[in-house]
């Protein structure tokens, strides 16, 4: 096993789907079959945006199902609900006091508020609360408190954890070497999985679907995915479809050369294609779905496995915060 601290935080703010399968879970539990992996449900991140408790705590416990239907390694993972850990909010406290204003303004997700409300003639900080402004720290707490080596994340996060790193950076150079400096590592192979009207599948657009709907709910999800008006006779495009596009990542080589072949020689129609896209879809997800199924309906047994990897995360986020709270107070 390698020797270095992998960690990474979800956010629980929708039912996971097949982009977030492809994207984030499915690299993830990968991920976790060789390394000490801190795996979080950034319940605190998603406050910002959300205000219902019944829906991030819904979504958490989806979340949390999905990664062990898929097979997250239990003895290397440790899954935890990041607001079971108190010692992340009062590290964030700490971290506030070196953390420059000037860096929070240039986050992305900020200015990208500020752009759309100067645009709108509005206010620029219209709309942002300080839990959106101050989100880099939070995620800076989080990655700092678990002496993380690596951090896994898409693309959109990287600054996150670059500012974690200079964060880090400012405050060994108050206090003396306190923190490691984390890396960010940016899975690149997935690609952008596209949805039933051919856009990113994104739960902004509404048009997902969702990872472990039942049978019959993803067959007719996949019967709705949107098509050309070509006949069967013609020949098809396969880099252009959705279709082809889905299956790629779920079938092996030459079961995907097969397939392009089906749409390039014509004969197949759109109709055929996707229940072949759907029978190897649920071929491969069924095993999972049964284990989801059965742990969203026993959710006492996700409990007891947070509940589990909170204690192990406390250990350390313990050990962290005795020490950064001697380097700023003293004894
Ligand atoms: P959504 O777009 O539905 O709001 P999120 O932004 O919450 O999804 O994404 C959570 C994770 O899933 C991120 O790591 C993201 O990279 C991945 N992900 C989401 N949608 C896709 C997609 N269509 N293709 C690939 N990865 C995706
Ligand atoms: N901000 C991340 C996202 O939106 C989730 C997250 C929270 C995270 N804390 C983290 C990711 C720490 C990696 C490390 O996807």
């Amino acid at each position: 096993m390698s020797e270095k601290i992998v960690l990474t935080g979800i956010k629980p703010t929708g039912t996971p789907h097949l982009g977030n399968y492809v994207g984030a879970l499915k690299p993830l539990v990968d991920m976790s079959q060789n390394n000490r992996t801190f795996m979080f449900i950034a319940d605190l991140h998603a406050l910002n945006t959300m205000h219902d408790p019944h829906e991030i705590a819904e979504h958490t416990y989806e979340m949390a199902a999905s990664l062990i239907a898929m097979g997250l390694n239990m003895e290397n993972a440790i899954l935890f609900r990041q607001s079971d850990i108190v010692q992340v909010y009062q590290l964030a406290t700490l971290l506030n006091n070196v953390t420059p204003k000037g860096l929070m303004n240039r986050a992305h997700s900020y200015k990208a508020m500020v752009e759309k409300n100067t645009a709108a003639g509005e206010d620029i900080d219209a709309g942002v609360n300080m839990g959106l402004y101050t989100y880099p720290i939070l995620m800076a707490a989080d990655i700092l408190l678990y002496n993380s080596d690596i951090v896994p994340v898409g693309a959109d996060q990287k600054q996150h954890v670059e500012f974690a790193r200079d964060i880090a950076g400012y405050f060994n150079h108050i206090y003396g070497e306190t923190f490691k400096l984390p890396e960010p590592v940016i899975s690149e192979t997935a690609g952008t999985i596209p949805g039933l009207d051919g856009r990113k599948m994104s739960k902004s657009y509404d048009n997902t679907i969702p990872l472990f709907a039942p049978e019959g709910e993803l067959k007719k999800k996949i019967m709705r995915i949107i098509t050309d008006s070509k006949t069967p006779e013609e020949s098809k495009d396969p880099d252009e479809s959705t279709i082809f596009h889905l299956y790629c990542h779920f079938a092996n080589t030459d079961e995907i050369e097969n397939f392009r072949k089906m749409f390039v020689d014509g004969g197949m129609g759109y109709g055929t294609a996707k229940t072949i896209l759907f029978e190897k879809v649920n071929s491969v997800l069924a095993n999972a779905r049964t284990e989801y199924e059965r742990l969203m309906s026993n959710r006492g047994e996700i409990d007891a496995i947070l509940a589990d990897g909170a204690k192990r995360a406390r250990v350390v986020a313990e050990q962290t915060f005795a020490r950064v709270r001697r380097a700023m107070l003293g004894e």
